[in-house]
């Protein structure tokens, strides 16, 4: 009950902006069909589709990803659906920022967006909202081990969202990394021929990544939260300087808690492609970390 009585209003703007202006761009649909209506029109014109997935609360991030899906089809489209089987019963589902017409203003003053999707979740969960994907390899371990439910609602959903699109293509950001890997790995076992393309993090003049949930940071909460991107740096330029692994993680994880973060879930060294434990950067590597503020969780992830 309270996902749907959550979850309806945005479905009902978006609606609402249908009616009142059927011939604006971006077009909005809520449901599946009719989704398929305008996929299925550009397809028989030899058009290419390329899907953007989002929980609203848009911000530049998202227009890089965007403009990209811009570069790769001459179709877009942005999904808006904040999905309840990626929050736990205490995440903050219920308080995530909705804004649906200033989304669409946004989509609209870019002018690269030719559809959104806005369905209830109803249209993704017909039969309940309920996580069915069990994604591995890359799920395993990192945010897995402190959100233990979040791949598999990300699974889920995407892959509905996939095969409901049918897109060509599907926009990511490396803002949430583990998450670009699971959903290329999901996209490749579907094998319904969607490339899945990353897109380089956004950031404030500061380094802080751009992200929905900084809107809950207060302003001395925002400052600490600058020194996210830069102790992942520094943890970087230490091993590249011969520094350990454990050592340079153990480190940042210091540095994180004396800058004002509360509890570092994370700092962690990994393959870039594989995210497995490594010792050495004979392979690509990536910094990744996620660390709390007062209720704020933030995550971010930098290649070394
Ligand atoms: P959301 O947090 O809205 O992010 C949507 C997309 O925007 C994701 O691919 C995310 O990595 C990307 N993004 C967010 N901040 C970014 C930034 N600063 N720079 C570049 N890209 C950025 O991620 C989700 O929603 C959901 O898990 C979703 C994939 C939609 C499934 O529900």
């Amino acid at each position: 009950m309270l996902k749907r009585r959550i979850a309806q209003p945005l479905a009902r703007a978006l609606v609402s902006n249908e009616m009142t202006n059927p011939s604006e761009t971006p077009a909005v649909v809520t449901t599946a069909a009719q989704l398929r209506t305008h996929v299925d029109r550009w397809r028989r014109n030899g058009e290419r589709v390329a899907l953007v997935p989002t929980m609203g609360a848009l911000h530049a991030g998202h227009l890089a990803l965007v403009e990209r899906a811009a570069e790769l089809a001459g179709r877009v489209v942005v999904s808006i659906f904040v999905n309840p089987t990626q929050f736990a019963p205490l995440e903050d589902f219920g308080r995530y920022p909705r804004n649906p017409e200033r989304d669409l203003a946004i989509l609209r003053g870019q002018g690269k967006t030719d559809l959104v999707y806005g369905p209830d979740v109803s249209e993704i969960y017909p039969s309940g909202a309920v996580a069915e994907a069990a994604p591995k390899g890359p799920a395993l371990g990192l945010e897995t081990d402190f959100r233990p439910h979040f791949f598999a609602g990300v699974a889920t959903v995407v892959s509905r969202l996939f095969l409901q699109s049918r897109s060509d293509f599907a926009v990511f950001g490396e803002k949430d990394y583990q998450q670009l890997l699971v959903v290329k790995e999901l996209a490749r076992n579907l094998g319904v021929g969607l490339e899945v393309v990353g897109v380089p993090t956004v950031r404030e003049a500061d380094g802080l990544a751009l992200s929905s949930r900084n809107a809950y940071l207060d302003v001395q909460q925002r400052k600490v939260a600058g020194l996210l991107n830069v102790v992942l740096r520094e943890v970087g330029v230490r091993v590249r300087q011969g520094a350990s692994i454990p050592e340079a993680e153990t480190h940042g994880a210091a540095r994180l808690i004396a800058a004002g973060f509360e509890r570092v879930d994370y700092v962690a060294v990994r393959d870039a492609e594989t995210l497995f434990p490594v010792r050495d950067l004979k392979r690509p590597a990536r910094v990744l970390a996620a660390a709390r503020i007062g209720a704020t969780r933030l995550i971010d992830n930098m290649a070394i």
